[in-house]
């Protein structure tokens, strides 16, 4: 192979390889990837049921003076902030009645089960409550392209 053709044929797969990279980034780092466990939504249910549902509804559909905790309104408030940054509001300001009442697991499974009931997909490892982690995933309210 000549040096010149060598050059283009490396060009040529880089090219290929560029898209594939991309795709791969698109849910990488969000809470598209699947940040929590199906088990941890469960124990986040059952937790959710007996410390927020009485003021944010069973089917986190908000109450009197309690807002949503799923859909299009919640997640306008907290799209492109941090699974780390709804984790800290949690565990600092709620309960509204008892806050920081609940222990960093407790919350975690919580926050585990908000984000299944926001249609984000569950994955192979429990959403953390290590806040380094934490603060690497995103919220996105749209799936990223892929
Ligand atoms: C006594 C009623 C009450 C209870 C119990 C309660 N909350 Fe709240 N929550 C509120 C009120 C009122 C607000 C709005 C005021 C504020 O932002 O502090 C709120 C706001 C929030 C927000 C911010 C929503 C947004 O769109 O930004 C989140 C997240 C939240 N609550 C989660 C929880 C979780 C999780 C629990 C259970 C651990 C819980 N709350 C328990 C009353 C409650």
């Amino acid at each position: 192979m000549t040096n010149r053709s060598c050059r283009l044929a490396l060009i040529g797969a880089a090219a290929l390889a560029l898209p594939a990279i991309a795709l791969a980034a698109g849910a990488t780092g969000t809470v598209w990837a699947g940040a929590y466990t199906d088990a941890q939504a469960t124990r986040g249910q059952a937790a959710y049921a007996t410390s927020c549902a009485a003021c944010h509804g069973d089917a986190l559909n908000g109450g009197d003076s309690a807002p949503p905790l799923a859909g299009g309104a919640f997640l306008a408030n907290w799209n492109n902030q941090s699974a780390g940054d709804l984790f800290t509001r949690i565990k600092t300001t709620m309960p509204f009645d008892a806050p920081g009442s609940l222990g960093s697991a407790t919350v975690a499974d919580i926050e585990a089960f908000i984000l299944s009931r926001n249609g984000y997909p569950a994955g192979a490892a429990e959403l953390t409550h290590d806040a380094g982690v934490l603060g690497q995933t995103r919220i996105l309210a749209e799936k990223p392209a892929s």
